[in-house]
């Protein structure tokens, strides 16, 4: 007899309840820019733990520490789902942040959701780039041939990537050099298909891009992870579909230039930060 697991019941949840979303830094934007396109009705509150980024380069007993706290802060806002916008907190931290929820609420995360398309797609050999935390974890390549063994895998560290984006170098040599050093690295030579293993990387999606030309088919994960948040809100009945002037609350743990700069470039002026330590 087939093991029937239990639905959960969020019968205490309400369409009008914001989401929670959560990173180290500006890298999480890129997937709330996608809900505001995605489910424009929805209030969101977000979190970058400026004050810690990066979290690439931290033991997974931190992470897993800073997770906790930011996931407890979004359930105390009222947040109806919480999507864990961050490949590494996700690679070190969730089963630890489902602990904490214990199923109050949804949890979305970035990699699952990604693992899971690719393996399905046929994707013979695909290359990962992610932060030197979320590759030694293994995490793409464990969850893509969990479910299909004929996808060949390669997981490349890429750390300066973030601090490059986190220091505004977009569109600058030192990022064109980086980009350059690290996709020419022979683990990539012959990858058919790349994910950006690291929700800052989009950022520089139009230099990852022409380096790359047409002969790589580069993976939107943000694009996957939110269709994946708007079925588990379908499918519950939460999907706030009355709200004509969306909130959007950000909060950080320390207020950096960039983190200004970037968000009030994608969200707009009349956004204010706001500062909350951990
Ligand atoms: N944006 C994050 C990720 O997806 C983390 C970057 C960092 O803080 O190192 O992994």
């Amino acid at each position: 007899m087939a093991l029937k697991t239990k639905k959960p019941d969020y019968s205490h949840l309400d369409a009008s309840m914001p989401i929670g979303v959560f990173d180290s830094g500006v890298g999480g934007l890129t997937v709330a820019r996608e809900i505001r396109k995605v489910l424009p009705k929805e209030n969101f509150i977000y979190y970058g733990d400026t004050k810690h980024l990066p979290y690439g380069d931290k033991s997974p007993e931190a992470i897993q520490g800073y997770s906790s706290k930011i996931t407890e802060f979004l359930l105390d806002q009222g947040c109806k789902a919480i999507v864990v916008a961050c490949n590494t907190a996700t690679a070190n931290a969730l089963k630890e942040i489902k602990e904490l929820v214990a199923g109050r609420v949804p949890v979305i995360d970035v990699i699952n959701p990604v693992a899971e398309k690719v393996a399905f797609e046929i994707h013979t050999n695909v290359g990962v780039i992610a932060t030197k935390a979320t590759v030694s974890s293994g995490i793409y390549r464990k969850s893509i041939r969990h479910h299909n063994k004929f996808i060949h895998v390669d997981e490349l560290a890429t750390p300066l990537m973030v601090p490059a984006i986190e220091e505004g170098f977009r569109n600058h040599p030192i990022t064109s050099a980086i980009i350059y050093n690290y996709l020419s690295h022979s683990k990539l030579k012959n990858i058919e298909t790349l994910i950006l293993g690291c929700t800052h990387y989009p950022l520089l999606l139009e230099e990852i891009k022409q380096f790359y030309g047409n002969r790589v088919r580069i993976i939107d994960s943000p694009s996957i992870v939110v269709g994946q948040l708007k079925f588990i809100l379908e499918s519950n009945h939460l999907v706030n579909t009355q709200n004509l002037n969306p909130e959007y609350h950000f909060y950080v743990s320390d207020i950096t230039k960039n983190f200004e700069k970037i968000s009030k470039k994608i969200f707009g002026n009349a956004i204010p930060l706001e500062l909350r330590p951990l």
